[in-house]
């Protein structure tokens, strides 16, 4: 059966790690059917699309997304990640943010929910740019968003260690952080055999430095979770290494590196492909796909004698998958 995927390189860097990404998936021996989209912050400066209804439609009836990065320094803030990234995310409902993190001394996931919190966009304007001006920006949680993340987490963590820690501020969040801890211990109740801890994030970027052995599965809400991965990718390996999964179980997902597009390096060749190689890995096992999945993994092992160019990553990571088969 072949795939249905959609990709979307995207912006600066985007584009040149998702065609390494998509010549290792094809030297792992799985067959996509692509379909390209040109979008991100170039297209919106030429004709100013972002993402149209019907892209969207088509979307739906695809198996995968596979995406580079998005976001252009001549476009204002917010455009581009809003109406698309987390367009996607919000639209196709993609709830869970799955982040891995693997290097020596370190192996947890970070579960971030991904269609709610300060993201969901609640707030406003009131006299703006008078003095006297106010601007909100509300944390939307649901029982129903928070439920199925930390189900997942729970889910996730009877593969692996056991182990779940829920990451909020409920010293200071009392309301959110209220629902996410009731929600956490009842869920949880449901496990038996999986332990449970829980850190206020700012210890946790403490534990994160100092300490990440203490975790298996981290779940959280929607910044504290992209706060927290960006300094998981810089723990353990560096940022150009950080895979991500958008998933809806069961439905079109998307996949994307952690990194963004780092519009300074673009043309380069320094962009570091690992990250969006990994993020296919995850797409393949999305797709049923474990085995080519788990091969790539392991032809990213030790990812520091991975030297070279963008593209001469991408064919030292084609070599050692050849290698494998001999
Ligand atoms: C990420 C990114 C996005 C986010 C941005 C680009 C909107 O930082 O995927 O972590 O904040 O979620
Ligand atoms: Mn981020």
């Amino acid at each position: 059966m072949t795939h249905r995927v959609g990709v979307i390189g995207g912006d600066g860097i985007g584009p040149e790690v998702v065609a390494e990404g998509l010549k290792v998936i094809g030297a792992a021996g799985v067959e996509m059917d692509t379909m390209h989209y040109d979008l991100g912050g170039d297209r919106y400066l030429r004709d100013r699309t972002v993402l149209d209804d019907a892209t969207l439609e088509e979307w739906r009836g695809l198996d995968a997304l596979y995406m580079g990065a998005v976001g252009s320094p001549d476009v204002p803030p917010g455009i581009i990640e809003r109406g698309l990234l987390l367009k996607m995310r919000f639209e196709l409902d993609l709830y869970i943010n799955l982040r891995p993190f693997t290097a020596p001394g370190h192996d947890f996931a970070v579960i971030r929910e991904n269609t709610e919190g300060t993201y969901a966009g609640e707030g406003g304007f009131l006299r703006r740019g008078t003095p006297h001006e106010i601007a909100t920006q509300g944390s939307v949680n649901t029982r129903h968003g928070v439920e199925r993340a930390v189900r997942y987490a729970f889910d996730l963590a009877v593969t692996r260690r056991k182990h779940v820690t829920l990451v909020h501020k409920t010293n200071v969040l009392t309301f959110a952080g209220d629902l996410w801890e009731r929600t956490f211990n009842e869920v949880a109740a449901g496990y038996p055999d999986v332990s449970t801890a829980y850190n206020h994030v700012d210890a946790a970027c403490i534990y994160f430095v100092e300490d990440p052995a203490r975790y298996d599965v981290i779940v959280t809400d929607n910044l504290f979770g992209d706060i927290l991965t960006d300094l998981g990718g810089a723990v353990s390996g560096g940022i150009g290494l950080a895979p991500t999964a958008n998933l809806h179980p069961g439905q079109v997902s998307m996949f994307e590196p952690v990194h963004g597009s780092a519009p300074d390096i673009v043309g380069t060749g320094r962009a570091n492909p690992v990250a969006a190689v990994l993020s296919g890995a995850m797409m393949l096992d999305h797709l049923g796909e474990t085995d080519a999945a788990e091969r790539i993994r392991k032809a990213c092992d030790r990812p520091e004698s991975l030297a070279g160019t963008t593209s001469e990553i991408g064919d030292a990571i084609v070599a050692r998958l050849a290698d494998q088969t001999t």
